[in-house]
């Protein structure tokens, strides 16, 4: 039974494609098998996952059944990937009727779920159908923020999207934390954010992860070498900073309860 974990903020440009890829990645390092999606429309983890050409089946094929999700997905040296690509922005999820539509991600992954350890999931800078898919499947989600003042505001928009579906679609939802990115210890603006992100992980019962992940031009370089971040620089601060990270998240994660919620997906 998977652990499905999801990236997200309707805030743009905040880390959410190069923390998927840094999860996946590191997560299969460990030797756990893991499948990443893509459910952004902007179709970038395939790219910093390493993926060359977007040919063949994507994520969207699958929602709509026009595949098997096991004929989208791309293997990859060291994890599984669902793609996707600017179709999705049109992807006909909202003509389905209302208590369908939310679960269209949920049915069409029953058929893996028991064969992955993970799944994660990169969504767009929005709250839309797509997201709210992501949140319905997931046991856990991963707020990353970049260590600016606007990348705060408007967080209240998504607490308010998580307690909907805490209250309808997935009452096991738990938000594991929000994820400070782009981080320089040294700059006054960086730990005022810290505070301001401490006060806002309260108001949404979650917690700010001690593991920062700090500003390094290894992470915006990776991508454009076809790499991971931990192929492409395995020494760098950005690396050491998301392996820690990833042990971090293992303390906080309790299979007893995703064990039991599991059983609810793939009936
Ligand atoms: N810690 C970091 N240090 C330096 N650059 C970073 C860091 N994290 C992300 N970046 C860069 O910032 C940009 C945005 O990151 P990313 O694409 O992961 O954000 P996103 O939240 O997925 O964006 P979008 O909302 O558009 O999907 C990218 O160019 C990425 O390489
Ligand atoms: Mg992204």
């Amino acid at each position: 039974m998977s652990i499905i974990i999801t990236v997200s903020n309707q805030k743009g440009g905040v880390g959410k494609t190069t923390t998927s890829a840094a999860m996946c990645a590191g997560i299969a390092r460990r030797g756990a098998k893991v499948l990443g999606i893509d459910l952004d429309p902007q179709g970038n983890l395939g790219f910093c996952m390493g993926l060359e050409g977007n040919a063949g089946p994507t994520v969207l094929d699958a929602l709509n059944k026009r595949v098997r999700v096991q004929q989208a997905i791309r293997r990859l040296e060291l994890c599984d990937i669902l793609t996707s690509d600017i179709t999705l922005s049109s992807s006909g999820l909202e003509r389905l009727e209302p208590g369908k539509r939310e679960f269209a991600l949920r049915d069409m992954l029953r058929p893996v779920v028991d064969y992955y350890d993970y799944i994660i999931i990169d969504t767009p800078p929005a709250l839309n159908l797509l997201t709210i898919n992501a949140y319905t499947v997931s046991h856990f989600l991963i707020i990353p923020m970049a260590a600016d003042i606007l990348s705060l505001v408007g967080l209240s928009q998504l607490r308010e999207t998580i307690d909907s579906v805490q209250h309808s679609v997935n009452k096991h939802l738990r938000v594991l934390g929000i994820l400070v990115n782009k981080y320089n210890k040294r700059t006054a603006l960086c730990r005022d954010v810290l505070e301001m992100a401490e006060q806002l992980a309260n108001q949404i019962n979650t917690k700010v992860f001690v593991t920062k992940i700090r500003n390094g031009v290894s992470i915006a370089e990776a991508p454009a070498h076809g790499r991971d971040i931990f192929s492409y620089a395995p020494k760098s601060g950005a690396v050491q900073d998301y392996l820690e990270f990833i042990n971090e998240i293992s303390d906080d994660i309790h299979l007893s309860e995703v064990m039991q919620y599991g059983t609810e997906i793939s009936h």
